[in-house]
């Protein structure tokens, strides 16, 4: 019934359409045709390093006051993260998280993430996600939006799950994400 919703809806399209710029309905059958879904899931760990002397995360603004808040509010972080197979850092990259966190809590530990998860192994590498949402770091299971993508992951939707897999007292983390997108 759908498909017929849409054959009509195109049909609808063509009556109202100038001959002459019937090149546009090729457009819109290329469209319907790339509306076929595909449900991918893909699973890996982020390493945040914030210490040591090759941080792969860095702060680069702050409030005036950031350092008085519990919550660290104001902090901007830069990140070039390694994405890898399973927990140890030394395990297949699998693509790099760039982006921005941002705390954006007063009351409480929370993150504004703004990430493109770019992969570079199998049959992904070259595509990329992107991560637009809310992390409470803090909190055992995080869920963010997936808003888009590229390559195999065009015009992608979804979501992550994030969980923390260890977090080390000097702020260093390793966390597994599931993400899951329709694309
Ligand atoms: C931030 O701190 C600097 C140095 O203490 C001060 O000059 C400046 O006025 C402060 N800015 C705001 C917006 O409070
Ligand atoms: C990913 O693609 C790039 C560019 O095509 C290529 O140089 C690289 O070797 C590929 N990496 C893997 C792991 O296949
Ligand atoms: C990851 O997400 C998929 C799809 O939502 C789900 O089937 C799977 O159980 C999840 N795995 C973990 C470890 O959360």
């Amino acid at each position: 019934m759908a498909k017929l919703g849409v054959v009509l809806a195109l049909f609808s399209l063509l009556a109202t359409i100038p001959w002459t710029q019937s090149f546009k309905v090729e457009n819109w059958a290329t469209m319907l045709e790339s509306q076929k879904k595909t449900v991918t899931s893909l699973q890996f760990y982020f390493h945040d390093i914030v210490s040591g002397k090759n941080p792969s995360a860095v702060r680069v603004a702050k409030a005036n006051d950031t350092d008085k808040s519990p919550t660290f509010f104001g902090a901007l972080t830069m990140a070039d993260d390694p994405l890898t197979e399973t927990p140890d850092p030394k395990s297949n990259l699998v693509g790099r998280a760039q982006g921005l966190y941002g705390s954006a809590g007063q009351q409480e530990l929370g993150f504004l993430m703004a990430m493109n998860f770019a992969f570079t192994d199998g049959v992904y590498n070259g595509s990329s996600v992107s991560l637009l949402g809310r992390n409470s770091p803090l909190h055992p299971i995080r869920e963010m939006p997936i808003v888009g993508g590229t390559g195999m992951f065009r015009l992608a939707r979804g979501y992550a799950i994030a969980q923390t897999h260890q977090l080390d007292p000097t702020g260093d983390a390793i966390v597994h994400y599931n993400v899951t997108v329709v694309h």
